[in-house]
Order: structure tokens, then C-alpha cells, then sequence
């Protein structure tokens, strides 16, 4: 069957797509729709035309599986705007997403109405891009260049609701009456001259106002720093305003085919798709039955304990916290509550969903509170000796069936599993800091960790809005483990005479949030430290000696004025000399390309390994987890596929030259030409 088809309803032509999952518009859709309004123009009895689609959405963008190959069939751009053309009213019914290209069609439409539950949104500044099929011209001359900017530039969507009260939703309709309710609207547009988007002059907001552009990139600057695709969308809706559509139209598509070549929108392609591979794993049927979450206990109610919990009590499942002391428990509980409150005074969270949040937590001293949880997460001291104890202790009092986790960092899950009776059900769950915040979670598989166990923890990351990805047992994981060659390096070279900002900057200017030593002052200089400043081994604890403890105390690697900017510090250079002096290393100057490489690409290395190994099911699994954890920045794809972009034969003679070892992998890989992905 066709995956548009056409129903008469008397004098309406409906016309529907089914293109499952997503009805993404790609060539077969694109040429129903232009054959549905020509059929539409050319039948005498047809005088109001609705678009709507089957299954779960309204059209969730172009195909992106076509892009970058030969276009089929009519380009979306051509087929909008035939629809927009037609002489008898055309009415999008929304459903679902409206993303993309999907709103671009609902845009060309005459009229929108859509059901409460549906969302609108131009997202393709997430995938690098801007909208491409006059997206950019049509939306301002709806809703005005103010509203249209953050939906262009930033890309998240709106719901039914704020779409209407901006005027991009004609009407919110019955949330199960939508094919119905259509039909009528349409009804009433017969005989009216359809109004069209290209003809709007909402735009003219930004012509009267045109310091709101400037204003927008301020507002927005940390969001998208070193992103190209969010500057196109400024200039593109500034277009709309100073710009003939037609001229505007022909803009749009010099911004967006210069983004579609680069090599930023290739790699957040590739992001795109990574993220979801990385849900799957090689050879678990998706279709597994799961184990059934509906409460969750946690161990530990430190910095981790509590945020993790957020996690399942923000998605309305019942959480019960159990700490060593009172003491310990309070504080947690308080975090927990205070964290909330704080969500609510930003304004993002009402005080009714903090009390719902809060009264399904139960905080606990006993053990046995646990007895009846279907997943008891520990966050308790890093500690294998305590990790094993705990988990001997929960596994003679949590039922059976149930799934015990640990959150360790670092730690042997085999080895923890081992003492239970039930190793099956044993899994690492890594969160990472601030638990209910950082996107991503790192799903450690044991050796004898089950299908259905795997596979209802992946389930459950997406529940509580995280990021998985699978790890197999071996030191630090995936993240931690490629994290540590760079920090060896990082340490290296500022013995060997690299200045320490030098070494942040690198990483800063690559596009990471901070480099190491800015880590390191805003975690605490002192985090581990044996607090004897008469016993001086290490470069720390030379600093905390003289009570350099970080960002929190106004001076660590960096000195802190008020406003926290930092700058280097006469005193940590002398140190730092003084420690490569008694070392007897050499001094000399250290380029930046040199730090770049020395930092960046040991960690693809290691990356290489943790495939070899098979520690990783894919390379695209390792950027999942260096982009949502460790703030690797996006546009770069990730390190595995920047390490493609770089070229992998260059790769290797950089590690070469830098004296630094390659993995089989990465040399047989570099060999060849080949890629990490694809
Ligand atoms: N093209 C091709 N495939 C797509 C797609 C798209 N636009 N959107 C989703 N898919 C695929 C996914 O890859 C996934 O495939 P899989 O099952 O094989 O892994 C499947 O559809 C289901 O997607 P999700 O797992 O993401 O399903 P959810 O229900 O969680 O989310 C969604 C649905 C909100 C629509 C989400 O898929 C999404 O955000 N999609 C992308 C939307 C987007 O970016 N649109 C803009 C495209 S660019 C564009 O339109 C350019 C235009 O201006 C010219
Ligand atoms: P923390 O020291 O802040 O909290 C640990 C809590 O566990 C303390 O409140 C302690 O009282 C409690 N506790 C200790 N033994 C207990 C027991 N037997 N029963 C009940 N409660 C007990 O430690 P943090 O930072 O929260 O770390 C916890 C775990 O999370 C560790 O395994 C750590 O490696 C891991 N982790 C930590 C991250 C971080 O950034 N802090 C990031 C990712 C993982």
C-alpha cells in the first residue's frame, strides 16, 4: 500500500500518511503529497483539503537516513510550495511531533489545528542544521521573529498550548477527536481566501526591533558556543524580516546547504543515530520481557545516593533511602528536598510536583525497608571490602527477582556479584555528578548479568530522561577509563614545562566546558587528600599545604577574584618548577597542537582498546558516553568519530611522534584507511 493515501469526506479530501515510525517525509511521502493536492485541485466536488497522519506522529522531520544521498522524487521544499498554492483551504491535523520538516508542511499549511498533547518544533540546529524548506522565512511571518528565534535556534518544542497562544496553532482540538474535529474546521475555511504563511508580516517585529537579535546571541552565548548552526538560524530569521520571501527562501538555502556539507552536522548526525544504536544490544531480542520497576531503594544518601534518587521520584516512582545514621539520612533528605525547591523557585518545577515528588520518598535506617524493592541502587563508599559486605547483606533481605545494582566508578562488578546467590541479577548502574542532572548513565554488564536484567535497565534509563550506554567489566569503564590517559598526560606535560592554562585552554578552545585543572579547582584540590602538610609527595599536596583547596577557598591551580574569573598563579608556577626541577625533567616550550594531541588522542587509543577488548559493542557507543558525560563536545560527533574526521592514519603518527603507544586496533584500522564508524 501506498504510504499516502486520500479519503473523501463529501466535500473534504483528507489526505493521510502512513510511514511508519515517525512518518518522516521522505520521497514517497513528499510525491503523496503533492499528488493528494493535485487531486484535490483537480476534483470539482473537493473545495477544503486536511493533511494528517497515522500512527504515532504527525510528520517528525525529512528522512535522515537520505541525507547526503541523491534526492527522490520532489524536494520538500517544491511540494510545501505547491500546498501552499492551492486555491482551497489545506488544514494540518497535528498529532504527536510536528518536527522539522514536519512543521515546515504544518507551516505551508493555510490552518493548524492540533490535539492538547502535540508538540511543535523546528530541532534541526540539534542535527547541525537549519530548517531547509523555508522554515526560517515562513515562521517569523507567523509568529513574529522574537518567538520564531528560539524555536529556530535553540530547537525545542513547544506543546499545542504555547503554539497556539503564539499563533502558530489555529486550534486546539479534541485530544481523541482530531480526524473529526479537522474535517469541521476545514468546513468553516470554505470560501475564505486561505491565508498563507509567505504572505505573513508578523516578521515585521524584528525590523522595528532588530537589537533583539544581538540580544538573543548574548542571552544564548554559553548554549551555543562553537556551534555553527545557531548563527545561520539568527541570520536566517533576520533574513525573514529585511529580505522579499522569494529572496529570504533562496538565503535559508545557502545557510542550510553550507551546514548540510560541513563536517558539524555530519557529526551531530551521527550522534543522532549513535544514540540510538546504543539502546540496542547485539544479540538481546528487543521484545524481552522486562521486570517491572515500581520501586526502587537506594543505598547511601551521599552526593550520589541523592541525586540518584531525584531521578526516580521526578518520574513518579517510589524511593526508599536507607543511610548508616540519622545524621547522614537528614542531610540527604534535606539535599534532596532543597535541590527541588530551588527547580520550583527557577521556575521549573510547580510546589505541588516537589510535595508529589517528596511524599513518595521514604527515607529509612533499616535494611529491611528494602526487603520489597524490585531495584536497590548502592552509592556507598568506594570501597570494595564495604561494597561486598552491603551486597551480601541485600541479597539475603531483597526479595528475589529483584535487580541489585552498584553505582561504582571503578569497581569489579564480577567481583561484587560473587557474593550474592544471585550474580544474574547484578549490574553496574554508573550516574554520574550531579546525578539528577548529567544525562548520562553507564550500564555496566557482568559476565553473568541476564538478558531481561540488561535490557529493563536500559528501559529505565529512558523513563527517568537519561542516556545509556553499555560497558563491560573492566577498569573505569568506558568514560573513566579513556579519561585517565588524558589526565596522565595532562600531568605529564606541565612537568615538562607546558603551562597549566595552556593545558585547560587546549580543552576549552577543543570545546570541553573546562580543561582539567579547572576540574580539579572547582571539585577540590583537597578531594582525597591525606590532610599532613608536612608530607609532601605530589604536586596536590604541595598545593594544599599551602592551602591552595580550589575554587571554594579562592585559590587552587587558579587564583579566584569575586566573580570567580581565574588567573594562573605566580605561586603554582614556582611549585610546579620546583617539583620538575627535583624530578630532574627537562623544561622546554610546548605548543598547543602538541597539548591537543598528547590529551586527545591516547584517549582515542584507549577508546581503540575498549573495542578490541570488547568492552564497547561500538565505536559510536564511546561518543554516546564522552558527549553526555564528560561534556565532549557535540558538534565534534564524539571521540571515535572526530578521530575519523582527523583521519586515522594521522592519528597514529601523532602518537608515534609523541612517543606515545597505538593499539593493534587503531594501527590495523589506520592501515587500511578505515574508520571507527562506518
Ligand atoms: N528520519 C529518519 N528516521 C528517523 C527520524 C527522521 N527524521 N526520526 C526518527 N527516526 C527513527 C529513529 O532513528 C528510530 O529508528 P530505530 O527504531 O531504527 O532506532 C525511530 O525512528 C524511532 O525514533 P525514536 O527512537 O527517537 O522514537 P521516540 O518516540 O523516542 O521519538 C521523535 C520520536 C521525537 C520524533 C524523535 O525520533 C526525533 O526527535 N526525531 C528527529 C526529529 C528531527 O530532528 N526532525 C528534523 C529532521 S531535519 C529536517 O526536517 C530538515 C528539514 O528542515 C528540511
Ligand atoms: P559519599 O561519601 O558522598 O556518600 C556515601 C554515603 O554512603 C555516605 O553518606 C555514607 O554514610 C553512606 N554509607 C556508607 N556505608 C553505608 C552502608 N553500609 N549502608 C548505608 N549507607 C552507607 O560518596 P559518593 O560520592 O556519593 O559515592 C558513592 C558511590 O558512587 C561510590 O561508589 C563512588 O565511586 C560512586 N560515584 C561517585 C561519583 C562522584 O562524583 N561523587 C560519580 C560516580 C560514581
Amino acid at each position: 500500500m501506498s504510504v499516502v493515501t486520500t479519503e473523501k469526506h463529501q466535500n473534504i479530501l483528507v489526505i493521510v500518511s502512513n510511514n511508519p515510525p515517525v512518518n518522516a517525509l521522505g520521497g514517497a511521502v513528499r510525491q503523496g503529497l503533492v499528488d493528494g493536492i493535485d487531486e484535490a485541485l483537480s476534483d470539482d466536488a473537493v473545495e477544503a483539503v486536511v493533511i494528517r497522519c497515522d500512527g504515532r506522529t504527525f510528520f517528525a522531520g525529512a528522512d535522515i537516513t537520505e541525507f547526503g544521498k541523491p534526492m527522490q522524487g520532489p524536494n520538500l521544499g517544491e511540494a510545501l510550495d505547491r500546498l501552499e498554492a492551492s486555491s482551497k483551504p489545506v488544514v494540518a491535523a497535528i498529532h504527536g511531533t510536528a518536527l522539522g520538516g514536519g512543521c515546515e508542511v504544518a507551516l505551508a499549511c493555510h490552518y493548524r489545528v492540533a490535539v492538547p498533547s502535540a508538540k511543535m518544533g523546528l530541532p534541526e540546529v540539534k542535527l547541525g542544521l537549519i530548517p531547509g524548506a523555508a522554515g526560517t522565512q515562513r515562521l517569523p511571518r507567523v509568529v513574529g521573529a522574537a518567538a520564531a528565534l528560539p524555536m529556530v535556534v535553540i530547537g525545542n518544542p513547544i506543546s499545542a498550548k504555547q503554539a497556539h497562544a503564539i499563533g502558530l496553532v489555529d486550534k486546539v482540538v479534541g485530544e481523541d477527536s482530531l480526524a473529526d474535529d479537522a474535517i469541521a474546521f476545514a468546513r468553516e475555511q470554505i470560501g475564505k481566501a486561505p491565508p498563507r504563511s509567505s504572505e505573513g508580516t508578523a516578521n515585521e517585529d524584528g525590523i522595528r526591533n532588530p537589537a533583539i537579535f544581538d540580544e538573543f546571541r548574548q542571552k544564548n552565548g554559553r548554549k551555543i558556543r562553537g556551534f555553527e548552526a545557531p548563527e545561520a538560524g539568527i541570520q536566517a530569521v533576520k533574513a525573514a524580516g529585511e529580505l522579499s520571501y522569494s529572496d529570504g527562501v533562496a538565503k535559508e538555502r545557502e545557510l542550510f546547504m553550507k551546514l548540510m556539507t560541513g563536517t558539524q552536522s555530519a557529526a551531530m548526525r551521527h550522534y543522532f543515530f549513535a544514540e540510538r544504536a546504543a539502546n540496542k544490544i547485539d544479540g538481546i531480542d528487543p521484545k524481552i520481557d522486562l521486570i517491572p520497576i515500581k520501586k526502587v531503594g537506594i543505598l547511601g544518601a551521599g552526593t550520589m545516593g541523592g541525586g540518584i534518587g531525584m531521578n526516580f521520584l521526578s518520574a513518579g516512582i517510589p524511593v526508599t533511602i536507607v543511610e548508616l545514621k540519622e545524621e547522614a539520612l537528614e542531610r540527604g533528605v534535606n539535599v534532596i528536598r532543597k535541590n527541588y525547591e530551588n527547580t520550583a523557585k527557577r521556575g521549573r518545577m510547580t510546589e505541588q510536583q516537589v510535595e508529589d515528588a517528596m511524599s513518595i520518598l521514604t527515607p529509612s535506617l533499616s535494611y529491611d525497608d528494602l526487603a520489597d524493592c524490585d531495584l536497590v541502587i548502592e552509592a556507598v563508599f568506594e570501597n570494595m571490602d564495604v561494597k561486598k559486605e552491603v551486597f551480601t547483606k541485600l541479597d539475603g533481605i531483597v526479595k528475589q527477582g529483584a535487580i541489585l545494582a552498584s553505582n561504582t566508578s571503578y569497581l569489579n562488578i564480577d567481583e561484587i556479584a560473587a557474593v550474592t546467590k544471585r550474580p544474574e541479577y547484578v549490574l553496574g548502574l554508573h550516574f554520574f555528578s550531579p546525578a539528577n542532572v548529567m544525562k548520562l548513565l553507564e550500564i555496566v554488564r557482568g559476565e553473568k548479568t541476564a538478558d531481561d536484567v540488561l535490557m529493563t535497565a536500559m528501559k529505565l534509563s529512558k523513563q527517568i530522561g537519561k542516556v545509556a550506554a553499555v560497558s563491560g567489566v573492566c577498569p573505569g569503564f568506558i568514560g573513566n577509563r579513556m579519561l585517565s590517559p588524558r589526565q596522565e598526560q595532562a600531568n605529564l606535560m606541565i612537568m615538562e614545562g607546558a603551562n597549566y592554562w595552556d593545558v585547560d585552554d587546549v580543552l576549552l578552545e577543543f570545546g570541553f566546558p573546562m580543561g582539567p585543572f579547572q576540574m580539579s579547582d572547582l571539585a577540590g584540590v583537597d578531594i582525597g587528600w591525606h590532610r599532613d602538610p608536612e608530607r609532601i609527595e605530589t604536586l596536590r599536596d604541595a598545593l594544599c599545604a599551602v592551602g591552595r583547596w580550589g575554587q571554594k577557598v579562592g585559590k587552587g591551580f587558579y587564583d579566584y577574584d569575586e566573580a570567580r574569573q581565574r588567573t594562573p598563579s605566580d605561586e603554582v608556577k614556582q611549585i610546579i618548577a620546583e617539583f620538575a626541577a627535583k624530578a630532574g625533567k627537562e623544561q622546554r616550550e610546548i605548543s598547543k597542537d602538541e597539548i591537543r594531541e598528547r590529551l586527545l588522542y591516547p584517549m582515542v587509543n584507549e577508546g581503540a582498546k575498549i573495542l578490541e577488548e570488547g568492552m564497547a559493542q561500538r565505536a559510536s557507543d564511546i561518543d554516546v558516553v564522552w558527549i553526555n558525560g564528560y561534556g565532549w563536545p557535540l558538534y565534534t560527533g564524539g571521540p571515535m568519530f572526530w578521530a575519523d574526521t582527523v583521519g586515522l592514519d594521522n592519528l597514529v603518527a601523532g602518537l608515534e611522534k609523541h612517543g606515545l603507544p597505538v593499539a593493534d586496533l587503531l594501527q590495523k584500522k589506520a592501515a587500511v584507511g578505515g574508520k571507527f564508524n562506518g
